[in-house]
């Protein structure tokens, strides 16, 4: 008689599981099929010094305040120069400008019609406009309202045209490695978001056409300098950061031809040590010294017009010597706690991402990813003992960018481990990585998650979302109902044996 109730029990529990389990099933497949409200979409254009490039995100509209969801759905480099060379040429200007349409009807393209008055459009420019801030505000004001009376023509929400600061730039490049990453918040076993345990922030390097920026999380709090505090889903993070005007790629570039102009007798025959032997170049002067970061550097008998040629010297013992010499390392008086040009650092700690110039140069090498301080110095090394004629033919690279990596490889050294202080072994740290997820490491996603208030500062995401209560619910009761079932079964089969 107890031995039938018992096996009446486990059967309606175990009816009562499948029963959990198709329930389960069913609102799973509701909610994929039904409650899916579609993507939503987010427009931001990098204006930089060299050119721009317009981003077009995508992600569900439904988890947008979740982590990690959004990704980049298209980019499109705008042909020309970047936006602060506007109004300097009204030929070029024109070129510009239908670089720029063609950009934006790509980009409509990617959104669907009914979306696109609800997709906000940023603008963030850099370097290169806070360069011609500083020499002619009325030009780069004139600029930024052209930008924006533009982008308010489009058939999207405009939401901000304007000039980032540095610091900004490293904080939102250092939000986007780490939201890319997941380091911010994760999904356990029981779908709901909790912070990745032991979780690490990852650096993140960004090397520009005008300006470089680092940014990490540090412990450090001895000094204000460089020092942001902010909150992300609940956790306070202190990030120092900073960023060197002048010292992106070609605007220091600039900078060691200027020097070795400066050090030369004759403009017909300057020696340059980054340039492979071989190779020849003639420019004018104002290309090196037409610059606001060069202006101090002028020759006394400076003339834009005048030619300078320049002939390559393939040396890279000379090219570090001559690249380190735009560096201020004394100013630092041998303080561990200080980059160069005497600005205040605490010391490197964690994983690093070096994107943009950081990884082109690595590129260029065949280093991308991680690779050993020595590695990356032995390579760069044979990369600049090749003769131009060698070099072209091991290369695929146009010889504009060509001819200037022996440089730029010397300068990445150079910063990294006489300006940062990466050492062999913090520099095994580094990863050369252009994107993580399909998605370009850039500090546009960190702009656009900052300014539409998608990261949450509260905690609200670090408990189970409704739905989600109902599904582990649904998944609680099942489990107890096996195990019951399970206790029951064993009651059952213990009375039949005795
Ligand atoms: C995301 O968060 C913002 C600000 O906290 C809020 O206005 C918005 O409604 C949230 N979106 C969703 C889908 O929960
Ligand atoms: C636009 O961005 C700048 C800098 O990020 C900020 O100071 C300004 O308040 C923003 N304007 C609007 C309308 O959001
Ligand atoms: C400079 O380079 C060109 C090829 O770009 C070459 O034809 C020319 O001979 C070189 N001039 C000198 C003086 O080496
Ligand atoms: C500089 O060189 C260009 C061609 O490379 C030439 O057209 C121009 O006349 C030269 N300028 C001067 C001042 O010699
Ligand atoms: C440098 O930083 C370390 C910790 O990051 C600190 O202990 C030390 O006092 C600092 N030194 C100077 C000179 O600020
Ligand atoms: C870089 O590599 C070259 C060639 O292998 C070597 O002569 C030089 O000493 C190395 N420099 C450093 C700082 O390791």
């Amino acid at each position: 008689m107890a031995s039938k109730l018992v096996a009446a029990l486990a059967s309606f529990l175990l009816l009562s599981s499948v029963g959990v389990v198709i329930a389960i099933a069913i609102i799973q497949i509701y909610k994929i099929t039904y409650l899916s409200p579609g993507l939503k979409y987010g427009i931001v254009l990098d204006c930089g010094s060299s050119r721009t490039t317009v981003y077009l995100y995508d992600w569900p509209a439904e988890k947008e305040n979740d982590t990690g969801v959004i990704k980049e759905k298209l980019q499109c480099n705008v042909k020309g120069p970047g936006i602060s060379d506007l109004g300097l040429n009204s030929s070029q200007d024109k070129e510009t400008w239908i670089h720029f349409k063609k950009c934006m009807a790509q980009v409509k393209q990617g959104i669907p019609a009914s979306a696109h008055n609800s997709t906000p459009i940023f603008l963030g420019a850099t370097a290169g406009m806070r360069l011609l801030q500083h020499q002619n505000e009325t030009a780069s004001n004139q600029i930024l309202l052209d930008m924006k009376n533009y982008l308010q023509s489009l058939p999207f929400q405009f939401q901000n045209a304007s000039i980032i600061s540095g610091e900004e730039e490293g904080l939102y490049g250092w939000i986007t490695v780490n939201y890319l990453m997941d380091n911010f918040l994760q999904k356990d076993l029981w779908n709901s978001w909790v912070r990745p345990h032991g979780a690490q922030t990852a650096g993140s390097l960004d090397l520009g056409g005008a300006s470089t920026q680092i940014a990490f999380a540090t412990t450090d709090d001895a000094r204000g300098e460089g020092l942001t505090k902010v909150v992300l889903y609940g956790y306070e993070y202190t990030v120092y950061t900073h960023s060197f005007l002048c010292f992106g790629k070609n605007e220091a570039e600039k900078t060691v031809l200027a020097k070795l102009v400066q050090g030369s007798t004759d403009p017909n025959n300057v020696q340059n040590p980054c340039y492979p032997l071989g190779f020849n170049i003639t420019m004018r002067e104002d290309f090196i010294f037409g610059s606001e970061c060069t202006r101090k550097l002028r020759v006394a008998d400076y003339n834009p017009e005048r030619n300078i040629t320049i002939f390559g010297g393939g040396d890279a013992a000379e090219c570090r010597k001559a690249v380190r010499h735009i560096f201020d390392l004394s100013s630092c008086h041998g303080s561990q706690n200080c980059s160069f040009n005497g600005v205040y650092q605490p010391p490197v700690s964690g994983k690093f991402k070096a994107y943009a110039g950081f990884y082109y140069t690595a590129w260029a090498l065949r280093l991308i990813g991680s690779s050993t301080l020595d590695q990356f110095n032995s390579t760069l090394w044979s990369f600049c003992s090749m003769d131009w004629p060698n070099l072209k033919q091991n290369y695929s690279i146009t010889e504009k960018h060509l001819k200037s990596y022996c440089y730029s490889a010397n300068y990445v050294y150079t910063i990294l481990v006489d300006g940062y202080k990466f050492n062999t072994e913090s520099w095994d740290h580094i990863s050369f990585e252009r994107q993580v997820k399909n998605t370009s490491i850039a500090w546009t996603l960190g702009y656009m998650l900052t300014l539409s208030n998608m990261i949450p500062a509260e905690a609200k995401l670090v408990r189970l979302p409704i739905d989600n209560t109902l599904f582990a619910g649904l998944l609680f009761l099942f489990s107890a109902l096996i195990i019951i079932t399970l206790v029951f079964l064993i009651i059952f089969l213990i009375r039949m044996c005795y």
